[in-house]
């Protein structure tokens, strides 16, 4: 391990037992907060209501979600602090633990498969499939300049529209009909590029009407985005062959039924929405592209896959997680800026290789878990807190509330919002007699 490492791992020691203030000292340490940053964040984070008026309508306020980091990663031999905003516990825990895991044992690599997004154009009714194909495909040179002078300013930064296809589609309507769809692609370089890539379908609109005669329908982006893959791989050495065994099957399991994918899958992107949200960037758009993916071969599977090779447990996810580091809300929104500068990426490559790598970690900690000991007890002792605060603990209170739900949950395995409420209403009886 280099010098460099060795710092980054000895800050982050024990980091999940500070308290916020030595949290922030840490992480200024390290320099993955700057000084006026934490200052930021200590005032409650974003206050500006302009800022709000400018990016959605009918503004009444802010929504605020919980932010922490997730310590021990270490990707492509390069160590990470990484924003996630989450509203459900034991998420950033559990990455966190499951990271450490990998750090001691073995490693996570990731790399990207394919720069280029694509745009669709949609002709609902060719009136002559062919002819059109023909003529589009013959001026596909043409269409692909066009299509650049409107983003121009991508194609100044080394990115553009690469190339042009034409796709047939069974309308599914019982007529002879047939939608033709062309499929642009480009390569958005630092940006996720809906903007970009929606812009130069729509400019394209009036000159595929004109060299075809037919009349365009939609213009727009796909975010099954199977030209831009990324691919993250974790490797764990010296594994406990009836662990590495129990991940395999638990993941077996999600290839083959699509109820248990769909749960893996929510699994994984617990933790790549919550980097997404944190760095500001389209979870929405991710989602879709992975739960597409997911169905490629006309069934939904899970993303991910563990297998055990020898002592080896080896797993691997293949998503289009199409991110950017400029455009979108990365530069106007103040916290989006503070957790891209944390995480110190140099481009939406390594950045969407750090999504991946958080989904595929997120992943095996709940496969381990499940395979094991179960979720219940974990999600129920962070789930105290929430039920404490939930039946109106305050301050004072929140502690020795906690430590009676856990105690019940040692007891019956179980505890609810109604038992939080017995709890301080006993608390609150118990203080009111020694008082009197
Ligand atoms: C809960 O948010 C996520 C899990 O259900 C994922 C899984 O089942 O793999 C624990």
């Amino acid at each position: 391990m280099s010098d460099q490492s060795n710092m980054f791992t000895q800050l982050m020691s024990g980091f999940s037992k500070l308290n916020l203030n030595e949290r922030y000292q840490r992480l200024l340490e390290l320099g993955a907060l700057t000084k006026s940053e934490v200052q930021f964040l200590k005032n409650g984070g974003i206050k500006d209501i302009d800022l709000a008026e400018h990016l959605v309508e009918n503004v009444i306020g802010y929504f605020q979600l919980p932010m922490g980091v997730a310590t021990n990663f270490n990707i492509n031999g390069k160590d990470y602090i990484i924003p996630m905003a989450v509203e459900e516990t034991s998420i950033i825990a559990a990455a966190s633990k499951t990271a450490k895991w990998v750090r001691s044992q073995g490693k996570i690599t990731t790399r990207s498969l394919g720069k280029n997004i694509i745009g669709q154009i949609q002709i609902a009714k060719a009136k002559n499939f062919e002819a059109s194909k023909d003529l589009i495909l013959k001026n596909k040179e043409h269409l692909i300049a066009m299509a650049n002078q409107v983003v121009k300013g991508l194609v100044a930064r080394g990115g553009g529209v690469r190339d042009l296809e034409v796709r047939e589609l069974d309308r599914e309507d019982g007529s002879d009909d047939k939608m033709l769809v062309i499929h642009i692609y480009c390569d958005p370089c630092e940006a996720m590029g809906a903007n970009l890539i929606n812009q130069a379908c729509e400019a394209l609109k009036p000159q595929v009407e004109r060299i075809t005669g037919e009349t365009v329908n939609l213009c727009i982006l796909s975010n099954l985005v199977d030209t831009k893959l990324t691919e993250a791989i974790v490797e764990i050495h010296n594994i406990d062959p009836a662990l590495g065994k129990g991940i395999e099957e638990a993941s077996r399991f999600a290839i083959v039924d699509p109820y248990r994918a769909a749960t893996n899958n929510k699994g994984v992107l617990n933790g790549i929405d919550a980097v997404l949200i944190a760095c500001g960037n389209d979870w929405r758009a991710v989602e879709a592209g992975v739960h597409s993916y997911a169905t490629r071969s006309g069934k939904y599977r899970s993303i991910t896959e563990w297998k055990l090779e020898g002592t080896t447990l080896v797993g691997r996810l293949v998503a289009p997680i199409v991110v950017g580091t400029v455009g979108g809300v990365t530069k106007i929104h103040p916290t989006a800026q503070l957790g891209l500068r944390m995480l110190a990426v140099t481009s939406a490559e390594e950045l969407a290789g750090v999504v991946a790598a958080v989904g595929l970690i997120q992943n095996l900690g709940a496969l381990k878990a499940l395979s094991t000991v179960g979720v219940v007890e974990g999600h129920m002792k962070l789930h105290a807190t929430n039920l404490a605060l939930a039946a109106g603990a305050g301050p004072e209170e929140l502690l020795p509330v906690q430590i009676d739900l856990q105690n019940l949950l040692a007891r019956v395995k179980r505890i609810t919002l109604d038992d939080a409420k017995q709890i301080l209403l006993n608390y609150r009886n118990n203080r009111n007699e020694t008082q009197i």
